[in-house]
């Protein structure tokens, strides 16, 4: 009987210590929560942004469609983080690929700091380098003949790596870098992280007329605002570096292959892995393309290649769906592409139906690659909040719609960028909530 007793009890000890322990883990769950939403609405700006972040993340996942624990009336005080460009809208797209885009890498592959130690660029994948230039031929958008090519961790690192490259050690001023605002706004924040005395941030490229060595940074398709751009300092001395994230097909029509000396471009925007933080850059002089090369090497001694042989597998599955099917969802362009359409189709309604906003207007172009006579649907929307608004991210953030402000962008706080990347339940809430942001309501949506 005793013995009974003493199982039982410690038994019942043994429940009552992990109903405590369930209780106490799920009250710190909520305790945390309630102090991040909290921290959200009155920290300092980068804790702020990391949680919302966060935020926006945990939302995701208790908002999907399908899920059990949704609550009625949620999405309304769901913060919507649209803040960086993330391009999670490309999900849905692998998905649907499946296996035919998954890598496997056996344990002793990938066990080498080299990967082709011919190449001016020994840390380049060859099979990663075949692929891309398929790309590159099958979509038209960049001349590769008699280009070296150098991959980084990221457009990131390449931009880095520029700066690296063109910056001349010795010489009494560091050079100046400039780009036309509004422009993306890692470009300052990049060059002055490290105090630099080889080269310098100097703003806007429109106002800009110190004597000397400059670099200008063409962003086309820009970031922020979609314009197709052209280098706009109209003097000797300088260096044009393009920014060629978004010259592909789902974004801008593809007019001509792109010709410069120095162009970047990034994995993320192109097929939506950001993650695997791939970058290349096409440049035409040895020298540049060797200093950038040695750059990498000092920051990073190459970069994965596991990363690339993912790349290359995703560049692969793009060319063939390419060569294959260009006109239905099989093609990450004909996806993304109309994805695009649909969701500047109901932004520029939202925005007619509110009058509070405008966004810019393109001019329609024939894209060569696939016929098809478009205007530019950027992966950003350049908001402008118009009278009494005078803050617009303020205003929107007291909305619960996370923005950047124009001011990081080299212009003034009526302006934001909005990513258009995000996943379909965040754009499709969003743009509900602005088609709901109206002259006779607007009092009310300003003191949130
Ligand atoms: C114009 C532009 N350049 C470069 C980058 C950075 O790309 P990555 O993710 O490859 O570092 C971005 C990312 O948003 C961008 O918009």
């Amino acid at each position: 009987m005793d013995s009974a007793r003493s199982i039982f009890t410690a038994r019942n000890l043994m429940v009552l210590s992990l109903a405590i322990n369930v209780s106490f883990i799920l009250r710190l769950g909520y305790q945390t929560f309630d102090i991040k939403r909290e921290q959200l609405i009155g920290g300092d700006g980068a804790r702020r942004e990391a949680l919302s972040t966060q935020r926006a993340h945990l939302s995701v996942s208790t908002t999907s469609s399908s899920s059990p624990t949704t609550f009625p009336g949620e999405d309304r005080h769901r913060v919507i983080n649209l803040d960086h460009g993330d391009p999670t809208m490309y999900e849905r797209f692998w998905q649907q690929v499946g296996d035919k885009a998954t890598v496997v890498i056996p344990g002793w592959q990938s066990i080498s700091y080299f990967s082709d130690i011919g190449n001016l660029c020994w840390f380049l994948e060859p099979e990663f380098a075949k692929q891309l230039l398929r790309l590159h031929k099958i979509v038209g958008n960049a001349v590769t003949e008699d280009r070296h090519i150098v991959v980084g961790t990221g457009s990131t690192q390449l931009f880095q790596a520029v700066l690296y490259a063109l910056a001349r050690p010795g010489v009494e001023e560091p050079i100046s870098v400039v780009s036309a605002a509004p422009y993306y706004s890692s470009y300052p924040a990049i060059t002055e992280s490290l105090k630099s005395g080889l080269y310098k941030w100097e703003g806007d490229a429109l106002s800009f007329s110190k004597e000397g060595q400059f670099i200008e940074l063409v962003t086309s398709p820009n970031n922020p605002d979609g314009y197709v751009r052209d280098s706009v300092v109209n003097k000797s001395g300088g260096v044009l570096v393009h920014d060629f994230a978004y010259y592909w097909p789902q974004y801008t029509p593809i007019t001509s292959p792109a010709d410069y000396d120095i162009m970047l471009f990034t994995l993320s925007k192109t097929t939506g892995h950001a993650g695997m933080r791939i970058g290349w850059a096409l440049v035409k002089d040895r020298e540049i393309a060797k200093r950038m090369v040695k750059y990498i090497e000092l920051n990073s001694i190459g970069v994965s290649k596991d990363s690339q042989l993912r790349a290359a597998k995703v560049f692969k599955v793009v060319s063939d769906s390419c060569e294959s099917s260009r006109d239905t969802t099989e093609s990450l362009f004909e996806f993304a592409y109309h994805l695009m359409v649909e969701r500047w189709q109901n932004l520029r309604a939202a925005v007619k139906r509110s009058g509070m906003f405008s966004l810019p207007e393109f001019s329609p172009g024939l894209c060569k690659f696939t016929g098809r006579f478009f205007e530019p649907q950027p992966a950003f929307a350049w908001l402008k909040c118009e009278e009494p608004i005078e803050d617009c991210e303020s205003f929107l953030r007291s909305n619960k719609i996370l923005t950047r402000s124009g001011t990081h962008f080299g212009v003034g706080p009526q302006y934001v960028r909005i990513s258009l990347l995000d996943r379909d339940d965040n754009i499709d809430l969003f743009v509900e909530r602005l088609s709901n942001i109206r002259k006779d309501n607007l009092y009310q949506h300003m003191g949130e």
